[in-house]
């Protein structure tokens, strides 16, 4: 059994990481042509690929699934390039907008997601959506995929160009959707088709994409607007990091920082292994979780009209959720997803979101302030929120610096905030409940076992409405239960002096 799971992790690595076997035959080539879509060579910029070429497009055969609000969803219309006959037989609707969703690493045009997407996308405005088939280039090993890229890029900007000539439709009208290896084949299109409207990149693959130059992957000149939603830039870890970490379109958004997405807990090597079994087209899907949750991330956008996934301007994810970049000054917070071009602000953008979902979560501030005489304690503070409309889960704070692993302690008059991200939103503040527990250390000895604090303050994100708690010195001894804090006093003004 054992030894199954390591030939088949060695598979797993071989597709992943080098085709060394294939190596030696590629590198004989350095250059391939095909017909109208021209010529590929793995020269410099393109040695990003092992020495592997693109298969021909007569293997890869590229499918464009046409669906509209008319089509039947389960038997979508084939675009043919210059067949005019089936175009004219095809319902493609030229004044409308046109989104083209393209797959990434071991998918077809059957996955799920891109039939989910569609759905929403058609159910949200008229339009025409083409799906990407590649299914025949997706494959391990990922070298060639990889290559494969840009046989795909030509045929989409082939069909592009066919369509603008026989039915007049312009670049500016297509949107391109691409997921992983999908969002680097759109990059490639808008490199061949000039003026492309939009590019959302859907965590753009990182495996052999890192530190290449633009012209090798999606970028902010590949259309007139780029977007990209980072959900998988896990630095050091070479199993579950599949997407970019650097921004790379004109607006960049990092969900709970890009890495490591809540709810994600199963991305570890030990998995990996036992998910070995299941084959290694399974295994892109279930080891995948960060990863493709910029896919569902972007799918709830669209019609996601009660709830708003808004980004935040910051220095560091760390910054954001200890509550430094709650304001976006004096533009609004753009929003992540679907509605992301309606937006002029550009640069990195952070926010947070729930676990499952429905992802999109209500956003509050909450700052304490410690009391003016307490002594130095370590541990973490346990907060709850109630308002008019509900009760908020627990969320904690810790005396442990998160970013530095320094714990300096809560110290007397200090200040920390937090950003908790609710599930349901709370109406108005009535009420905070918190809690002490403090660290179990050889040093509690010489530790008091309880913080005071003198000053809640919750501020919430939909309607910037503050809530001020001013609250005394009030002690909480560590492991009492919460205590409660009501009389909510709705003003910006102070705490009045001496409390
Ligand atoms: C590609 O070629 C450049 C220039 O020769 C080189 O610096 C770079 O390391 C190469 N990249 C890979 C992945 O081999
Ligand atoms: C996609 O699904 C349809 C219907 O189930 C099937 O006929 C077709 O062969 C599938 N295509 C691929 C590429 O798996
Ligand atoms: C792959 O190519 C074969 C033969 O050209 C075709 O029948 C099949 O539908 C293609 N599969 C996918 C996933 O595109």
């Amino acid at each position: 059994m054992v030894s199954v799971l390591l030939a088949l992790g060695s598979y797993l690595l071989l597709g992943f990481c080098t085709a060394s076997s294939l190596r030696s035959d590629r590198t004989k080539r350095s250059s391939l042509c095909y017909g109208d879509l021209g010529c590929f060579s793995n020269d410099y910029p393109f040695n990003n690929t092992d020495g592997a070429l693109p298969l021909s497009p007569s293997h890869i055969r590229p499918a464009f699934l046409l669906f509209s609000e008319r089509s039947n969803p389960s038997a979508p219309f084939q675009l043919v390039r210059n067949d005019r006959h089936n175009l004219w037989t095809s319902g493609f609707e030229s004044s409308l907008p046109i989104k083209i969703i393209i797959p990434g690493f071991t998918q077809n045009g059957n996955v799920t997601w891109a039939h989910v997407m569609m759905s929403e996308l058609i159910r949200k405005e008229r339009m025409n959506v083409i799906i990407v088939d590649w299914g025949n280039g997706s494959g391990f090993p990922y070298t060639q995929a990889v290559a494969n890229t840009r046989v795909v890029a030509a045929e989409v900007a082939a069909m592009i160009s066919y369509l603008n000539t026989a039915v007049g439709t312009t670049s500016t009208q297509y949107h391109l959707i691409g997921h992983s290896l999908g969002a680097h084949v759109c990059g490639y299109v808008g490199q061949i088709v000039r003026g492309l409207g939009r590019i959302t990149g859907l965590d753009p693959a990182e495996p052999n994409f890192e530190d290449t130059p633009t012209e090798v992957r999606l970028d902010a000149t590949d259309a007139n607007f780029v977007d990209v939603i980072h959900t998988d830039g896990t630095e050091y870890d070479t199993i579950s990091g599949y997407g970019m970490k650097a921004p790379c379109g004109d607006i960049d958004f990092y969900p709970n920082g890009g890495r490591n997405q809540p709810g994600c807990t199963h991305e570890t090597w030990t998995n990996v292994v036992s998910h070995l079994e299941l084959g290694p087209h399974a295994v892109g899907g279930m080891l995948a979780c960060s990863h493709d949750r910029s896919i569902y991330l972007f799918t709830e956008s669209i019609n996601g009209r009660s709830c708003t996934l808004k980004g935040h301007p910051c220095n560091s994810y760390e910054d954001f959720v200890v509550g430094r970049c709650f304001s976006c000054g004096n533009q609004p917070c753009p929003s992540m997803g679907y509605s992301a071009a309606s937006f002029r602000a550009r640069g990195k953008f952070y926010l947070a979101t729930l676990d499952s979902p429905p992802y999109c979560g209500n956003y509050y501030q909450v700052t304490v302030q410690f009391g003016p005489t307490m002594s130095t304690d370590h541990g973490e503070l346990r907060l709850r929120i109630l308002g008019t409309s509900g009760l908020s889960q627990t969320f904690t704070i810790q005396s442990t610096n998160q970013q530095t692993r320094r714990d300096d302690g809560f110290r007397q008059g200090q200040e920390r905030k937090v950003m908790v991200v609710s599930r349901n939103y709370l109406g108005n503040i009535l009420n905070v409940q918190a809690q002490f527990q403090e660290h179990s250390s050889i040093l509690s000895y010489f530790w008091t076992g309880a913080v005071s604090l003198s000053r809640i303050t919750v501020t919430d994100g939909k309607t910037e409405a503050r809530y001020l708690f001013c609250i005394g010195e009030t002690v909480l001894h560590s492991g009492q239960p919460l205590v409660g804090f009501n009389h909510a006093v709705h003003t910006t003004a102070g705490c009045p002096p001496g409390q």
